[in-house]
């Protein structure tokens, strides 16, 4: 019998990310390239700095080939440029983490039409757009394996405190862009599966704006009454799955929404 933990090796394998340098992205390029993977890490124009501490840092500390590239996933031609920059630098790619991604909050009155659609464009389109652009290669080479950055919020609707419609609304979206994708692509040897964290413990789960602020106790407190676990979630809680994803382990799951949210959305 092969040996098991061989299985969740990503050594000669290639894995592009999106919002590369941001609070959950980073900790799973790094688990990546502990895995033995390379890593093409791709972030907004303006994150140069970060980009470039991160790369140097997987390279130095894991001896793998990590390259970083700018790009704002909403634009088509520039994704399309990178893409091949990424094919040209690596040769191919066998994994995609789309982790791009924003939030808003507000009630619905609150919501103006620019505010959904930027919310709707980057986290729905931008991840059209990378599984499509990594996934045509991944179909010319024979397979590989998507992950695409659902959320709790995608498949039950976040309560009070958490108002944020255009959010709940794109992770639906982004849960059955990856269920389609799986779909199609089943053949070629492309899976697509989508990760469904609950509350983190930093990044989106913390809000940015006039709703609450995310460091009052009343407003965790009230976060937690609708987790079963009763705590927020930690990087290391997801990079488990995202290694076991991306790797061989993984290969004949696809379609999946893997849910990690300490039983939130059990009731
Ligand atoms: N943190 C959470 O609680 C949580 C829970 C469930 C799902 N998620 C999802 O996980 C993903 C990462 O979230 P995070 O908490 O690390 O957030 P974050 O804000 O720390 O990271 C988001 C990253 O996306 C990049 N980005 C934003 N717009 C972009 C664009 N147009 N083009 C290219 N890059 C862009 C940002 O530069 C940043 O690096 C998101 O899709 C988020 O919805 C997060």
């Amino acid at each position: 019998m092969e040996k098991v933990l061989d299985l969740f090796s990503l050594k000669g394998k290639v894995i592009v990310a999106t919002g590369a340098t941001g609070y959950l992205c980073r900790h799973f390029l790094e688990a990546a390239a502990q895995a033995g993977g390379d890593i093409a890490a791709l972030d907004m124009p303006g994150t140069e700095n970060k980009l470039e501490e991160l790369t140097q840092h997987l390279t130095e500390v894991y001896q793998i080939r990590a390259k970083w590239y700018e790009v704002n996933v909403t634009d088509e031609a520039h994704m399309m440029q990178v893409r091949d920059s990424v094919a040209a630098d690596f040769g191919h790619v066998d994994g995609l983490i789309a982790c791009a991604g924003i939030n808003h909050h507000g009630s619905i009155e609150e919501y103006s039409f620019e505010d959904f659609n930027s919310v709707m464009t980057t986290n729905v389109t931008g991840t059209f757009l990378s599984d499509k652009l990594y996934g045509e290669l991944m179909v010319k080479q024979g397979g590989g394996s998507i992950i695409n950055m659902g959320s709790a919020s995608g498949l039950v609707v976040s309560r009070y405190p958490r108002l944020m419609t255009a959010y709940s609304a794109c992770k639906g979206g982004i849960h059955h862009l990856t269920h389609s994708v799986a779909a199609e692509w089943a053949g070629a040897g492309v899976r697509c599966n989508c990760l469904a964290p609950g509350y983190m413990e930093h990044g989106m789960t913390h809000i940015r704006g006039h709703v609450r602020r995310s460091d009052d106790p009343k407003y965790q407190r009230e976060l937690m009454e609708s987790v079963p676990m009763e705590r927020f979630g930690v990087p290391k809680d997801l990079t488990g799955a995202v290694i076991y994803l991306l790797s061989d382990a993984s290969g004949y799951t696809t379609g999946l929404d893997f849910k990690i949210d300490g039983g939130l959305t059990l009731w």
